[in-house]
């Protein structure tokens, strides 16, 4: 009786919204962190600096770890690592959860960003930033806005998700300036990315959000003896173009804007990728996007490095990401990986989400279903 009271009190005061002033402890974990890839650059006045590497954190829990893959964390656009850390509303967020559950944590900044250094002008002039009402329209307060059909159902932030709320300004305080290239970006990004999977030394589950859900599978292709698993978490797309917020052409290799192997191999994508417009699936409920993915002749060229690799790519109910996500996650299917799924979250009876699902109220219950998918590998 006392346990089971105890048990309803605690599972009570997980469910329930912190704030900035009602701090949980993060689980118990020994920290460690380091830098990997970069290499020395001229100065270009006789001396040198070192560029191009990435800062990681590793978390390693107390008892040691009992599962059998690490996870590696890739924040998104204008993030760091802290994305995985303690959630802006003072609640635990998704490293604590997988730690507690015996799982080591590798937390990256990726390249040129938060704790990795930038050259100025190596990549771009200036980095850039995104405003704060960019971040209420896109990511917190999307119902506010009502920019694509789904928006109106976002309901999971803490708070109002706007200017003054105090969950809102602990989290856009955490944004951070970035280098808006992205081709540097990947290959960097996927450089680094490759010496941490060596320095790991056993295959890991690779996670990435939004824009750093396009470094999963460069990472894997160059490494794909050390990838377990990938979960995208609303990775940019849709292949070749952006939807909803832009439709400029994007991602020339399809997922990336940097080569992926395939075979036949391709040299120029532009030519070599033969591309085909498919209409929206007739879907009463959902708003979606027409889909642009390989044509069906030639034969779709295959990702033959990601094609054996389990592959869950998550998207959220209101975020901006719901018109198109479907389409990316065809796209790896038809480029050969089988063994991808889609996980729309309303699919799964979780509703209200946005794009930062992972600092949202119900962060747990989704880290959960994740937690599902990892342990039947
Ligand atoms: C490059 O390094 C040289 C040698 O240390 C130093 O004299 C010079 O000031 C540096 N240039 C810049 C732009 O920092
Ligand atoms: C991106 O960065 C690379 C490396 O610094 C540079 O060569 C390239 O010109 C940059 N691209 C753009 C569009 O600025
Ligand atoms: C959101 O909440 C803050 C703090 O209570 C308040 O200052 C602000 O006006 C609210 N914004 C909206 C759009 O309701
Ligand atoms: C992966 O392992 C297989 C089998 O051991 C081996 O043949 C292959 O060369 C390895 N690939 C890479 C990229 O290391
Ligand atoms: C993108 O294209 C669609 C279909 O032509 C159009 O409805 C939409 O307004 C465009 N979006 C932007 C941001 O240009
Ligand atoms: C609508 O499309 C989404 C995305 O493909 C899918 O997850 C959902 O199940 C579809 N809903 C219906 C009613 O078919």
């Amino acid at each position: 009786m006392f346990i089971q009271t105890l048990l309803l009190v605690i599972t009570a005061a997980a469910l329930a919204t912190c704030n900035p002033s009602c701090r949980e402890r993060e689980a118990p974990y020994v920290r460690d962190y380091f830098y990997v890839g970069g290499q020395y650059v001229s100065n270009g006045s006789g001396g040198h600096i070192f560029a191009e590497q990435m800062y990681v954190e590793q978390l390693s829990p107390i008892a040691g770890a009992t599962q059998p893959y690490p996870m590696v964390f890739i924040h998104g656009q204008g993030q760091t690592g802290t994305n995985f850390l303690n959630k802006p509303d003072g609640g635990r967020g998704w490293a604590s959860y997988f730690i507690a559950r015996g799982y080591e944590v590798y937390l990256v900044d990726q390249t040129f960003r938060g704790r990795s250094p930038w050259q100025p002008g190596a990549g771009a002039v200036e980095p850039s930033t995104y405003s704060a009402e960019v971040i209420e329209q896109r990511f917190t307060a999307p119902q506010l806005y009502d920019l694509w059909p789904q928006a109106s159902t976002h309901t999971q932030w803490p708070g109002n998700g706007t200017i003054g709320s105090p969950v809102f300004d602990a989290f856009y305080a955490s944004n951070v300036q970035f280098i808006n290239n992205a081709t540097y970006q990947e290959a960097t990004v996927q450089a680094a990315g490759a010496k941490l999977m060596d320095r790991i030394g056993k295959p890991v589950i690779l996670v990435g959000h939004s824009q750093g859900g396009i470094m999963p599978p460069l990472i894997a292709d160059a490494r794909p003896n050390l990838t377990a698993a990938i979960i995208l978490l609303e990775p940019s797309g849709p292949p070749f173009h952006n939807a909803v917020t832009s439709n400029s052409s994007a991602r020339p290799y399809g997922l990336t804007d940097v080569p992926l192997t395939y075979r036949p191999a391709v040299t120029d994508p532009t030519t070599d990728l033969v591309k085909q417009t498919y209409p929206a699936p007739a879907n009463a409920t959902e708003y979606l996007v027409p889909c642009t993915l390989q044509a069906e002749t030639p034969a779709p060229r295959q990702l033959v490095n990601l094609a054996p690799k389990p592959i869950l790519l998550l998207t959220t109910q209101a975020s901006y990401h719901a018109p198109y996500d479907y389409c990316t996650a065809k796209y790896y299917q038809q480029a050969g990986c089988t063994k991808t799924e889609h996980l729309h979250l309303p699919d799964a009876g979780i509703y209200g989400n946005g794009h930062m699902v992972f600092l949202e109220k119900n962060s747990d219950v989704v880290a959960g279903l994740l937690r599902g998918w990892i342990e039947k590998l």
